[in-house]
Order: C-alpha cells, then structure tokens, then sequence
C-alpha cells in the first residue's frame, strides 16, 4: 500500500467530516495516519471524536497568539512538529493567512458544501435554495490564499428537491462529503494528483463515460 501520509486536520465544530477521515483509516480504505487534530474552539465536539481514536487532539488558543499571523505560526508550528504533510480542514472557521498557505503550499485540502464557484463562504445550502437551483452538492479543493478559491480536486453533485429545506439539502450534501473527502485524502496519499494552473488531473482515473451526467428533474 506504500507509505502512509501524516495529516493534520483543522476544525472548529462538531468534526462529522472528522469522523469520516478517522473511520476511513480504520477501514483501511485511506492510507493515512491522523497525528493531530487542532481546534480554535475549546468546546468543538471534533476534539472528543479525536480522543476517542487515539488521535492527539490539541486546543490553540486564538486570544492567546495576538494576531491572525501570529496564530498561524502557532498552528504551523505545532503541525511541523507532528510531521505533518498534508493540512485538512475539516468545518475550521478561520481563514488562513498567506503565510499558512505558503508553509503548506499545495498540501492544503478544504471541503466546501456547494459546487465551487458557486456559493462560496457561509450559509451555502440556504443560499443554493434561494437561488434556485437544481443541483448543489460538495467541492474538495486545494487551498490558495483567496477565500473557497483553490484547485478543485472532486465535486459531487445531488439534486436539489422541491420540498427541500435547507436542512435537508445540507444533510444530502453532507452524505457525499464523508464520501469524497476520504477519497480526495486518498488520492493525494497515492501521488495521483497533478496541479496545473487551476486544473488538478487525477492519474489513472477511468477517462469518458457518457453515464456520468445527471438530469433534474430526472426524465421518465
Ligand atoms: C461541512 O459542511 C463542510 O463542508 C464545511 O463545514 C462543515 C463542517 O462539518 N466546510 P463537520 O464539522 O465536518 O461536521
């Protein structure tokens, strides 16, 4: 399976996509190992998640680093110190500084509930709904200094329903993203991703299928 890559993830919240990465590495469906988990909030539920696999779960202290670069070379250093090698971010609320994203260049992942471009920064689902659109769904991306702007890596797509709420809708994208994020980590730890300008090419991906569309509503 080769070696397998140190990642460090990022969160703030209750850390579902946390999970997925953990119980992934446990299935040995991801040839990863979590080192470390950092939060920016002391009560973020993605903590317990980490302590309950072992995985070491750190809290650093926004208040206490000053200044958002200060902040950022906190988390760098605590992160170079565990080795890491790829930097996920899993529902962390902070926007990195360039420092951050050049200490990391290109190993920076950030999954986002819409279909980048559309719909970047907060409150997506609902925005989605309002505008109107058919489908939505989950990007994983590189992560550059602007904000949802990175290199796409993969994309899923769900239907948006007429009955949809934006609880629900966020609950069908949220099921894709524990699948793709996974996946993407995957696919870095195999060195099948290539980036060229904006365009990430995945090596050995299956090529043209004239199945993979989706129509909505669906025809009869
Ligand atoms: C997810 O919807 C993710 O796309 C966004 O923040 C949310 C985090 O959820 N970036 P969780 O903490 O992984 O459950």
């Amino acid at each position: 399976m080769g070696e397998a890559v140190n990642v460090g993830v990022l969160v703030s919240g209750r850390g579902s996509n946390l999970q997925a990465i953990l119980d992934a590495v446990d299935e040995r469906r991801l040839n990863a190992r979590v080192r470390v988990v950092i939060s920016d909030r002391e009560d973020a539920y993605a903590l317990e998640r980490a302590a309950r696999h072992r995985v070491e779960a750190a809290y650093i202290d926004p208040a206490a680093a000053g200044s958002r670069e200060g902040y950022d070379r906190a988390l760098v250093a605590k992160l170079r110190e565990e080795e890491v090698e790829l930097v996920v971010l899993a529902g962390f609320m902070r926007i990195l500084s360039p420092f951050f994203v050049e200490s990391f260049k290109d190993r920076i992942m950030n999954i986002h509930p819409a279909l980048l471009p559309a719909f970047p920064g907060l409150h997506v689902q609902k925005k989605a709904l309002e505008h109107g659109v058919k489908f939505s769904g989950c990007t994983v991306h590189f992560v550059d200094t602007g904000v949802d702007t990175g290199p796409v890596i993969i994309q899923a797509v769900v239907p948006v329903l007429d009955d949809d709420t934006e609880e629900s809708l966020s609950e069908r994208i949220l099921r894709q993203e524990h699948r793709v994020y996974p996946r993407a980590i995957q696919l870095y730890a195999e060195g099948r991703l290539k980036v060229r300008g904006r365009r990430v090419f995945v090596s050995g991906d299956g090529g043209v299928n004239d199945h993979r569309h989706l129509i909505n509503p669906a025809p009869k």
